[in-house]
Order: structure tokens, then C-alpha cells, then sequence
């Protein structure tokens, strides 16, 4: 099996990488921070391809999809997951950074999809996982792209699922709420010190990693962790409420 893991330097791409070739498969880790990837694909006892590359850059291309296949065979699993998060004031948030988000969490892992899709759709077998966010089920103030960027790659995961079944493709909408990463770190941190940030339930990279293989090898449809966020989607109202209530101030 060929995985190829967006963002596999840290966080949860590392962990989804790992548990990949734990589990005996072929991974390309996609990623600028090469000394990183090196040192992931390592577990990968020659399994591994690593591809540096900045995705936000429009002019990177995609010739390394053909150098990955060409390495390690066909994909058989695409997790878009490379991403980053602004947490800022809408109207403070630099427009070139904002265009940068919407690229790297909305336009590549579009464009990454429909091209695996044609190469997977003729083969009548393939996954794709989108690593959205809760922020896409319950947008959180002081996220303003990050929540556009997320919301768009949810709707188009969920409503991509039943249009390629038929095909034999399976797609898994991952929302992770709050696990340990940079990513999550900077974010907290951007917000005033309180009791909310302080004692949100918080997960980890590993069982994230873990939830989203055994996803896609049962066919699940989505994947929400740490699991008591699973409530933003039977309660959306309360959701908001308590999100709108409780989100402390950002930081001047
Ligand atoms: N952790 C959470 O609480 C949480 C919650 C909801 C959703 N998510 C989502 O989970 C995904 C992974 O985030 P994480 O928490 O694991 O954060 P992370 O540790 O910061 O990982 C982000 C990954 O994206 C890569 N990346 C960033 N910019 C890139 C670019 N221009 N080109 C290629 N790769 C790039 C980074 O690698 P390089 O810097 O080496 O390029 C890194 O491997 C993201 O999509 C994030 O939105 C995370």
C-alpha cells in the first residue's frame, strides 16, 4: 500500500506516517522542513519517499505526485493534511498570509484530490482523507480563514463521498478538536489565559493517527477526536453558543 501524507514534518502528519509504516506500508512525506522528513522516513526501513516541497507555492507543481508513484507505485491513499492556522483579528490578518491559508488548506488538498481521482477512479480502488478540523463543525472566533478554509474542505470531503463510491474510492472527513502539536500551541497562545484554554480536552497526534488508519482500512466515513466533540455535530446550537460565550479575547 503507497500512503502519501501532506505535512508529514510534525504533529499529526508525523504520527500518521509512523503508524503507517508501522503497519507494513509504503509512505511519501510531503513537507519543506527536509532534515524533518529525513528523519521520519527512516522508520520506513526503505519504504519511504521524501518530497520537500512548499505547497502554498503556486509555482511548485505537481511533477513530485508522478516522481512519488514512480518511487514507491501507485497511491492508494491521499491524506491531505499539511495546513496552517491564523488566529488574529479578521481585519488585522495580512491579506498575502490570509491567500497563503486558503491555499495550503483549501486550493491543494481540491487540486491534489481531483488529480489522484483520475488516477485512481480507472484503477476502481483508493482513499482519500481530508484532515479538516472542528472549526469546520463549529467555527471558532478569532479564526476567520482558518474556519472559511476549513469549512470548505469539509463540505467538499463530506459531498465528494457518494459521488465516487461507485467508483470503489472511500473518502474519510477527519475533525480533530484540539491535539498537541505547534500548530495547537501557537493557537492556544494567541488567546488570553483562561480556564476555557486551559482545560479544553486536548488529544494526541498518536491516537489521531491510530482513529484515521483503522478509518480507512473499515471504510468510516469521518473521523471526530478527541470523540466528545462529536457533540458540535448532534448540537450544533449549543455549540455556537457555548463557543461565542466561552472563546476568551485574543491577545493585543
Ligand atoms: N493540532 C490540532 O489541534 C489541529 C486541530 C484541527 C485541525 N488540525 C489540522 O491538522 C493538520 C496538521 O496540523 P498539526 O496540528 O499536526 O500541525 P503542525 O505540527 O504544525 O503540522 C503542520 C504540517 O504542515 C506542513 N506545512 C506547513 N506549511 C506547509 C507548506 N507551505 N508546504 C508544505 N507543507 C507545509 C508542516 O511542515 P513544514 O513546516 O516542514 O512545511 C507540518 O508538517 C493541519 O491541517 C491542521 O489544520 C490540527
Amino acid at each position: 500500500m503507497h500512503v502519501v501524507v501532506t505535512g508529514a514534518s510534525s504533529g499529526i502528519g508525523e504520527a500518521i506516517a509512523r503508524e503507517y509504516f508501522a503497519r507494513g506500508a509504503s509512505v511519501t512525506l510531503v513537507a519543506r522542513r527536509k532534515e524533518h522528513l529525513d528523519r521520519i522516513a527512516g522508520a520506513g526501513a526503505g519504504r519511504a519517499h521524501v518530497v520537500t516541497a512548499d505547497l502554498a507555492d503556486p509555482n511548485v507543481g505537481w511533477s513530485w505526485v508522478d516522481d512519488a508513484e514512480a518511487a514507491l507505485g501507485p497511491i492508494d491513499v491521499l491524506v491531505n493534511n499539511a495546513g496552517i492556522q491564523i488566529v488574529k483579528r479578521a481585519t488585522e490578518t495580512d491579506w498575502e498570509a490570509a491567500e497563503r491559508l486558503l491555499r495550503l488548506d483549501l486550493h491543494v488538498p481540491l487540486h491534489l484530490t481531483t488529480l489522484l481521482l483520475r488516477r485512481m477512479i480507472p484503477r476502481g480502488t483508493g482513499t482519500i482523507v481530508d484532515v479538516a478540523s472542528m472549526a469546520a463543525l463549529a467555527p471558532t472566533p478569532g479564526m476567520y480563514f482558518y474556519n472559511a478554509a476549513k469549512g470548505g474542505l469539509a463540505a467538499a470531503s463530506e459531498g465528494l463521498r457518494a459521488e465516487v463510491k461507485k467508483h470503489g474510492i472511500h473518502v474519510v472527513t477527519v475533525y480533530p478538536g484540539p491535539v498537541t502539536s505547534e500548530l495547537e500551541a501557537a493557537g492556544r497562545a494567541a488567546y488570553e489565559d483562561s480556564a476555557t484554554t486551559r482545560n479544553v480536552p486536548t488529544g494526541t497526534p498518536e491516537v489521531l493517527a491510530r482513529m484515521i488508519a483503522d478509518a480507512v482500512e473499515k471504510k468510516r466515513p469521518r473521523v471526530v477526536y478527541p470523540r466528545m466533540y462529536g457533540m458540535a455535530r448532534h448540537f450544533p446550537n449549543a455549540t455556537r453558543w457555548a463557543l461565542d460565550a466561552l472563546t476568551p479575547p485574543l491577545k493585543d
